[in-house]
């Protein structure tokens, strides 16, 4: 108990015993921050954040709400209905992964799991033409997992690279579309929960330990809200929402038949970035900027449209 004077100042050495009190709790601190497998000072996250590499998507307008491209010790998901972008934007991710540092690559490899079959190597070669590059498919490894098990499994023996294998860049197109051909309906829901937040994890890990940028791209359901307006929902519901660092709703946006179509990426949840949204296209260079203008009008039937 602290005893004071008559002017209420702590006797001498009371302040000496509460000095030595908090310099050893400080040091204690300091020691887990610094010898702990648990704990490292906040300082030292941002500073290694302050590191990260990033992988550019194409287009500098997603790029830019995505804070400068797509970061390593997190998982990236891009959800959206069909022919929105989510494969090409996966191609285009592996092109830059791949591509030399002094072109604004990484020099990288990247592991490409694509369970749907759409993976075209022939489409790097044209994207990689951009670039006037030829030899991007080297360092480009590419899995066809044929079921849940088979992909479950092919992400958990990814535990085994090394760091000097130098793996930038994880992609899971999709991650979801197993899961829902083989666990069908209610009674199997639960399970097919179950194994989807074990896999989410699994991913997670990789990408932290690692250091590896994770990407997944995820189908839609569609419901009618009460308004008779269709709202996309992304598969998988609140355990890949929750598990997902990053996450991207991809659409395309109603067009006027004059007007060439464009795509739109809204970012809907991230815990560092602002909810925000970009535009761009899809041309034989791969996912670029839109080069003409949007007329503001039709951006404004386009927010109109989402809300
Ligand atoms: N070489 C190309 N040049 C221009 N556009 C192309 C080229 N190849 C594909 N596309 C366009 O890309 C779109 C398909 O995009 P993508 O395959 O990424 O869709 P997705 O969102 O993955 O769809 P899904 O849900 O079916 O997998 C199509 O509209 C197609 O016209
Ligand atoms: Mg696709």
């Amino acid at each position: 108990m602290a005893v004071s004077n008559h002017e209420g100042v702590e006797s001498t050495k009371t302040q000496n015993n509460k000095t030595t009190e908090s310099q050893a709790a400080k040091s204690a601190l300091e020691k887990l921050a610094v010898n702990s497998y648990s704990f490292e000072s906040a300082f030292s996250v941002l500073k290694k954040r302050q590191q990260y590499f990033r992988i550019s998507t194409g287009a500098k307008s997603l790029d830019e709400i995505l804070g400068g491209g797509i970061e390593p010790s997190a998982i990236t998901e891009f959800y959206g209905e069909f022919r929105t972008g989510k494969t090409q934007i996966c191609l285009q991710l592996a092109v830059h992964t791949v591509m030399s540092k002094e072109l604004g690559g990484l020099d990288g490899k990247v592991i490409y799991i694509d369970t749907e079959a759409t993976f075209r190597p022939e489409r790097l070669l044209q994207m990689a033409k951009r670039y006037t590059l030829t030899d991007v498919l080297e360092n480009i490894y590419v899995g066809r997992p044929q079921s849940v098990k088979e992909q479950m499994q092919l992400v958990q023996e990814l535990n085994d690279i090394k760091p000097d294998e130098n793996v930038k860049l994880l992609v899971l197109d999709s991650l979801t579309s197993h899961f829902r051909a083989e666990y069908i309906g209610t009674p199997q829901l639960l399970e097919r929960q179950q194994l989807l937040n074990k896999h989410m994890s699994d991913l997670l890990k990789l990408a932290l330990n690692k250091n590896i940028a994770v990407v997944v791209t995820n189908q839609v359901i569609s419901n009618f809200l009460t308004n008779d307006k269709l709202a996309v929902q992304a598969v998988g519901g609140h355990i890949v929402a929750h598990a997902s660092t990053h996450r991207l709703e991809l659409s395309r946006p109603y067009s006027q038949p004059s007007q060439k179509p464009f795509l739109n990426a809204k970012l809907v949840d991230s815990p560092n970035l602002p909810e925000a949204t970009a535009y761009y296209e899809i041309t034989a260079f791969g996912i670029e900027d839109i080069k003409s203008k949007i007329n503001p009008k039709l951006l404004q039937e386009i927010q109109k449209q989402k809300h």
